[in-house]
């Protein structure tokens, strides 16, 4: 029996070095268990030496990554057939990655249409079959959402009758030492292709995010090409790490336009955490909507327009004024003693309270006399907040 080990090469024949007296059956086998035992059976092919390290360090990314991200669709429901070209998938809405041993987290906006028991996660089973993946499409059941951040968590169950598979969670970043100009790789399932990765760079930090009644703050800006199906995918640096969540829900036609943003990794930490603990995330609510930035700077009022208060809310019941058939009554000026020139401020300084605490508010009061003159005074609250209120 000759030792042989052909084109595999020397770094096969060192590591396979004992399977190398080979039956003439199966040489090629055992090499590839000699690489699989030595852990590197998912090593780039010896074909990638024609990549430059750059491009051989994105495809590791892509490759270790993939197993962690999925697919986010709805089950079909009771009669419903699914249509021939979609490949026997179920069309996916957006997508998400693996948190921990059973649970993935995707977007708000991707899981909000979808019965909450009517999720379903696909994703890549690579513990290595002949080199073919195989499509995993598992139940998921939503655990708990976070509007404000447009963060969900779903819990994955196995098929009836069989295991999980093993879970691959993805290894987390940290947001707050991101620097522009850096490396990111987003990966996700755009209009339902299977995962593929797009390249950026960050282009801008602490953005925000304006989606509802409450912007999220410290957003990524990266021109990494981000369209719906990105959505709740992660957003990985250089070395793989995630460190935010891709959101697509900027731009009015619905693709890309070279301004990707993503929710902060540390965020979506936070807010994880608490969905997993109690299934939501309650935050300080005061109650009170306010103007754009645009008309205190237009009628140079220092601070931030009140604009409404929320009935029965802890706003009101401090007896906080409103603008009323058009004409204003308070505006916030100070919060915790902190000067308010922007609504991000208010949000902000929010933001590090939880229900129950109590904020003190310095309101600029504008009084209309009967003379027809307004007078204004510096007016101090002591509020206790509230919790924000549930949404579905
Ligand atoms: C506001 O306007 C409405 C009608 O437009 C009027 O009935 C109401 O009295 C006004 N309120 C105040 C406080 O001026
Ligand atoms: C608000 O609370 C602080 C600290 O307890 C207190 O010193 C202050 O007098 C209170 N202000 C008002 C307007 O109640």
């Amino acid at each position: 029996m000759r030792r042989r080990c052909g084109r595999w090469g020397a770094l096969a024949l060192v590591l396979a070095a004992r399977s190398c007296t080979f039956s003439a059956s199966g040489p090629r086998r055992r090499v590839v268990q000699g690489l699989v035992q030595a852990g590197l059976a998912r090593a780039a092919p010896a074909w990638a030496e024609a990549r430059t390290s750059e491009e051989r360090s994105a495809a590791q990314v892509f490759r270790d990554a993939t197993p962690g991200v999925v697919s986010v669709s709805r089950s079909l429901r009771p009669g419903e057939r699914r249509r021939p070209a979609e490949d026997g998938l179920p069309p996916s809405l957006g997508s998400g990655f693996v948190w921990d041993e059973s649970h993935v987290v995707t977007n708000y906006h991707v899981v909000r249409d979808i019965g909450p028991q009517d999720i379903q996660i696909v994703f890549l089973d690579t513990s290595v079959k002949d080199d073919m993946p195989t499509r995993e499409v598992l139940k998921g059941e939503l655990v708990g959402t976070d509007p404000f951040t447009d963060t969900a968590v779903v819990k994955v169950y196995p098929p009836v009758g069989k295991r999980l598979v093993p879970m691959r969670p993805l290894p987390l970043g940290k947001s707050s030492s991101l620097e522009v100009g850096q490396s990111v790789f987003a990966i996700g399932n755009p209009f339902g292709l299977d995962h593929s990765m797009s390249k950026g760079i960050i282009s801008g930090k602490s953005r925000t995010l304006d989606i509802g009644e409450r912007p999220i703050q410290g957003c990524i800006q990266t021109d990494a090409s981000i369209n719906p199906g990105n959505s709740g995918g992660p957003l990985l640096d250089a070395t793989g790490r995630v460190i935010g969540v891709n959101t697509a829900i900027l731009t009015a036609s619905g693709t890309s336009a070279g301004v990707g943003l993503a929710i902060p990794v540390d965020t979506v930490k936070k807010n994880v955490d608490l969905i997993l603990k109690q299934g939501f995330v309650a935050r300080g609510f005061l109650g009170i909507t306010f103007a754009p930035d645009a008309i205190s700077d237009a009628l140079q009022i220092p601070g931030v327009v009140v604009f409404s208060v929320v009935p029965n809310s802890p706003a009101e019941r401090a007896g906080v004024r409103p603008m009323l058939n058009g004409t204003i009554g308070d505006a916030i000026t100070a919060l915790d003693s902190t000067p308010i020139k922007s609504g991000t401020d208010i949000f902000r300084l929010l933001d590090k309270h939880v229900p129950g605490d109590v904020v003190s508010l310095g309101l600029r009061r504008a009084r209309r006399e009967e003379s027809g003159d307004t007078t204004v005074e510096q007016v101090f609250l002591n509020i206790t907040l509230s919790s924000t209120p549930r949404r579905k």
